[in-house]
């Protein structure tokens, strides 16, 4: 056993350096703890099935739908996610990123899953996973598309995303994770090179690969499905600009088409479906990388906090989905996700985000927001939303001993289900 004692984390600003192994495990096994809890017995849909989900790997969302699908019934996950081993440079340890522990304690509960270390972005990984399900005889009944990404390289072009508005530039007041204190954020628009690079990155390109090549090799049952995850949040200018009419929402956008393309595929070749979800903001390391998110997401968490609305993490996200895709539904004829369908055929699962009673507040505290100290109330957010942000490296897990000795290299090999591809 290799162990070691890390009391606090190494970070610079929002990046942190150092994950906790045990604070992973405990908390993946609380979060295995509270989906259990929801489903006290299988869904009879969900019995028996079997997902691929890319992007699997760290707290956010690809892993909270795979526990919650696994507690929902699902016989098998096969996950896709990028992460590092632990190591020892110069005589020096490197611990291994959250998602590796994360991932050991998926393992450990859940002995059938199997786990791809790779890039899902390459043609080795798409390959191995195919030819593996070709090997154990297996196919697939549920796509889950949950990759977060700043760079693609395909057909060895490499191209960046580029978190800018669309159009005239755009100011606004953001929070700084630092000082505590809100300052002017300048976003510059994208030009139409990084709107195209945006779009290689996070739009549908990697995602049709991924399904015509499971397609082609007949890898998936009949009444497929394929759920790609995306965000539009509120009807409110500035954020819209932001994220929704930037050059990341353009991206979206595109892998909206190439969900409703597969869509009509699915429908006809194994009267499957296609579709987007669109999930509500949450602190994950994906999320925070958006300008002034920051500040949306510490201000809703400060509003619920203060007694109104609802905030769904990303675990409860991933209940709602599981019952949404293998539920009854309300008119208990199964399906229950035909029932939350918007205009535009995604599935809504950011309700709680987008009510008005929730929204007022927000656009209020956006609107009389100036550079300098900040409100208690947006204090009190980005305090919570700092613990949340800490949890996703294993930190501020209530009941972790930070002083103990640590196991942070187990074995976490083929013979535990995991395939490591990243050399
Ligand atoms: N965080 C939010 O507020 C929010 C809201 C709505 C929708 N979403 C969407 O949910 C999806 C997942 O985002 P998240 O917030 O859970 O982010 P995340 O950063 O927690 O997860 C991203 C996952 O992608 C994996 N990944 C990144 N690059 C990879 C690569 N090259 N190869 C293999 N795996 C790779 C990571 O290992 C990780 O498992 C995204 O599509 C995001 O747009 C996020």
């Amino acid at each position: 056993m290799s162990v070691l004692s890390l009391a606090t984390p190494r970070a610079r600003g929002l990046m942190i350096l150092t994950a906790h192994p045990e604070g992973c495990r405990v908390l993946t096994q609380r979060q295995i703890e509270r989906a259990r809890a929801a489903f006290p017995a299988p869904l009879a849909a969900a019995e028996g099935k079997t997902a691929l989900i890319l992007g699997s790997t760290t707290f956010g969302y690809g892993s909270s739908i795979a526990i919650s699908l696994k507690e929902a019934g699902f016989t098998k996950i096969i996950g896709v996610g990028y992460e590092t081993p632990p190591a020892f440079r110069d005589q020096k340890v490197a611990i291994a990123p959250a998602g590796w522990y994360l991932t050991e304690a998926l393992h450990r509960t859940y002995p059938e899953q199997r786990t791809y270390f790779g890039d899902a972005f390459s043609d080795e990984t798409r390959d191995r996973v195919i030819d593996d399900l070709h090997a154990a005889g297996e196919r697939i009944d549920l796509l889950v598309y949950s990759v977060a990404a700043p760079r693609r390289t395909h057909l060895e072009e490499t191209w960046t995303s580029a978190l800018k508005v669309v159009g005239e530039p755009l100011d606004v007041v953001g929070l700084d994770f630092k000082s505590g204190e809100h300052k002017e954020v300048h976003l510059e628009p994208a030009s139409e090179i990084e709107i195209e690079h945006t779009r290689r990155v996070m739009g549908g390109d990697d995602l049709a690969l991924w399904a015509n090549a499971l397609l082609y090799a007949d890898r998936a049952h009949p009444g497929f499905k394929i759920a790609s995850l995306s965000y539009i949040g509120p009807d409110f200018e500035p954020l819209r600009r932001i994220y929704w009419d930037g050059a990341l929402g353009a991206a979206k956008k595109h892998i909206d088409a190439t969900t409703r393309s597969l869509d009509a595929r699915l429908q006809k070749r194994l009267g499957g479906s296609a579709f987007t979800c669109m999930n509500p903001a949450v602190v994950t390391g994906a999320s925070v990388a958006i300008p002034a998110m920051l500040k949306y997401i510490a201000d809703y968490l400060a509003v619920v906090d203060s007694g109104i609305g609802a905030y769904d993490d990303p675990l409860a996200v991933g209940i709602g989905f599981a019952h949404a895709l293998y539920g009854a539904g309300e008119k208990g004829q199964g399906e229950a996700w035909r029932e939350m369908l918007d205009e535009e055929g995604r599935l809504r699962l950011d309700a709680n985000e987008l009510v008005p009673e929730t929204q007022t507040p927000l656009r209020e505290l956006w609107e009389t927001a100036q550079p300098g100290a900040v409100a208690p109330l947006t204090a009190r957010g980005l305090e919570l939303f700092k613990k949340e942000f800490m949890q996703l490296y294993g930190w501020e897990v209530d009941g972790v001993d930070y002083e103990a000795a640590t196991d942070f290299a187990p074995p976490l090999g083929e013979k535990e289900g995991v395939v490591h591809l990243i050399e």
